[in-house]
């Protein structure tokens, strides 16, 4: 059966020694208080071999936030799904919003991430979701069936079954509007039934599907309460450990 899932996404913020006081900071109180669901943070590059090493990692993953489109070689600044790997983490984010609105990611060169992720022993977080405008035009659902579909659908059955999916509106990221939890219910079992045409119900019903969007510790339980709500990926809210935690406890 699926798992649910509290990822954190730290985006740009923390130097490596505040990342570092964070994840130690997480991993005391996950140790005395164990977690009712799988939880992982996506810290920036230079944070995760360290954060690697401290946290443990039957409480704790730790996911990059973005990998390179290629395997290796003059791409200067880039950093590849192999490398990613070889700092002892297991989960990279992939579509991001802000990685496809601010850097042009397309769902072709996020479909040769995905690739390359899991060529590489990653799980990818694969990140979908509308914009205000595609809401408010109703568009929404050709929208995240687009990106599953140009992103996602070349994979096998089997190789689908190791992707985590986040929707996440990109109208509530950052902005303190939440969907409503009937809207994210709505959506997930959209997302769900694309999958069940694709690959089937069992696969379907094995995908994590995460929520992701101004999610705080007032909103995580009903939002989690939703059937096809399989927990959140977090951003502001990821940064302060007792915030983060008060979303994880809503498991
Ligand atoms: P937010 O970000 O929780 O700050 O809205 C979520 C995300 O971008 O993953």
């Amino acid at each position: 059966m699926r798992q649910n899932i509290v990822a954190g996404n730290w985006k740009m913020n923390k130097n490596l020694e505040e990342g570092l006081e964070l994840a130690k900071e997480l991993n005391d109180i996950l140790k005395a208080n164990k977690p009712n669901c799988k939880v992982v943070i996506g810290t920036p590059f230079i944070h995760l071999s360290k954060v690697a090493e401290i946290v443990d990692k039957e409480l704790i993953g730790v996911s990059a936030q973005n990998c390179a489109d290629k395997v290796s070689g003059a791409y200067t600044g880039e950093v590849s799904a192999s490398m990613v790997k070889s700092t002892g983490v297991d989960y990279v984010i992939l579509g991001h919003s802000e990685r496809r609105s601010y850097y042009g990611e397309t769902n072709e060169i996020l479909k040769e991430k995905v690739d390359l992720a899991l060529a590489n022993d990653l799980t990818p977080i694969f990140c979908i979701g509308e914009v205000l405008e595609e809401r408010e035009a109703e568009k929404h659902f050709e929208v995240v069936k687009s990106q599953i579909e140009e992103g996602l659908f070349h994979l096998s059955a089997e190789t689908f079954g190791k992707i985590v999916l986040a929707y996440e509106p990109v109208w509530a990221i950052g902005t303190g509007k939440t969907a409503s939890p009937e809207q994210a219910q709505e959506i997930h079992a959209f997302i769900r039934k694309t999958v069940a045409e694709k690959y089937g119900k069992e696969v379907a019903d094995n995908t994590s599907i995460l929520y992701g969007g101004s999610c705080k510790p007032s909103n995580a339980k009903e939002l989690f309460a939703n059937a096809d709500v399989d927990g959140g990926l977090i951003g502001g809210a990821a940064l302060k450990a007792e915030d983060f935690v008060g979303i994880i406890s809503a498991f």
